[in-house]
């Protein structure tokens, strides 16, 4: 199989990149007093929805793409990804991914993070920081000259060494004016598959979906909602990366979020 063909961003559209990362960022930063037991995830779609349209001018890229009906994605406990808002209420305990892709100027930014309703259990606490060292992880493997299945092996080998399991079936993706593009960011390795050689100017997302039992998916009949098979937890994280001269710059941080690196890196 060839190597995909993966865009280089000028300055400019780089430049355009940072606005519609720090609007995702924005969003979910509006939402996060909103995330609270009681409150549905329909509730929350539509607090978000009218904060892309009428606050930041800006499109929520998920609505009406390839079909799906609502602005965010909004996945609760055994949920995996893309799960459609709807009218359940988030109760204590619960942990959700609060999924946020929006579109300004012609250029996607792409941001998820996990929430926890109240007081979690302690292993679902555990799976949620797991989850977000391995995005860090990952982003911290990025550097111009280095192949892109850099980021999957590490995600793999910090999951797997802490009893988790990594899914196969969704990956992080190029974003740029299209919301997903080439190439594709796995987040464990596969050695049949062509690997990419970064390069400044590219830019795309990590986003690994760590489940605490088994590693398989299935589909929900909405044809959407990823769920484990097993129904134990899953956590996901994402942030949207691009390659600099020298490393990478996040373009999807929050205000004060600082660059975090995992304690078995060296840094
Ligand atoms: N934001 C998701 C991602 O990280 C994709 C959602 S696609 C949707 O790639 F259609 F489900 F919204
Ligand atoms: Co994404
Ligand atoms: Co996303």
């Amino acid at each position: 199989m060839a190597a995909p063909i993966v865009k280089i961003k000028t300055q400019e559209e780089i430049e355009k990149m940072r606005v519609a990362g720090r609007l995702a960022v924005e969003v979910l930063d509006m939402i996060t007093p909103y995330v609270k037991a009681g409150i549905t995830t329909n509730e929350l779609d539509r607090l978000c929805h009218d904060y892309i349209v009428n606050v930041l001018q800006a499109i929520p890229s998920p609505l009406n793409y390839k079909d799906y009906p609502k602005s965010i994605c909004t996945s609760v406990n055994h949920q995996v990804c893309h799960a459609i808002p709807g009218k359940k209420k988030l109760k204590n305990g619960d942990i959700i991914n609060i999924d946020v892709t929006v579109e300004k100027n012609g250029y996607h930014g792409d941001v998820s993070r996990m929430f926890i309703i109240g007081k979690p259990s302690i292993r679902a606490k555990r799976l949620v920081e797991i989850a977000y060292e391995c995005l860090w992880l990952g982003i911290h493997q990025v550097k111009p000259g280095v192949h892109l299945s850099a980021v999957g092996k590490a995600i793999q080998n910090y999951a797997q060494s802490k009893k988790c399991s990594v899914v196969q079936e969704y990956c992080g993706h190029g974003i740029g004016s299209q919301f997903h593009e080439e190439p594709q960011v796995l987040h464990y390795y596969n050695p049949k598959l062509e690997d990419v050689l970064l390069q400044p100017g590219m830019t795309f997302t990590i986003e690994p979906m760590i489940n605490a039992g088994k590693r398989e998916v299935k589909i929900l009949p909405d044809k959407w909602t990823v769920v484990t098979k097993d129904h134990n937890l899953s956590a996901q994280w994402e942030h949207t990366v691009l390659v600099t001269e020298d490393s990478f710059e996040v373009l999807t941080l929050h205000d004060g979020e600082e660059v975090f690196c995992p304690s078995n890196l060296k840094k």
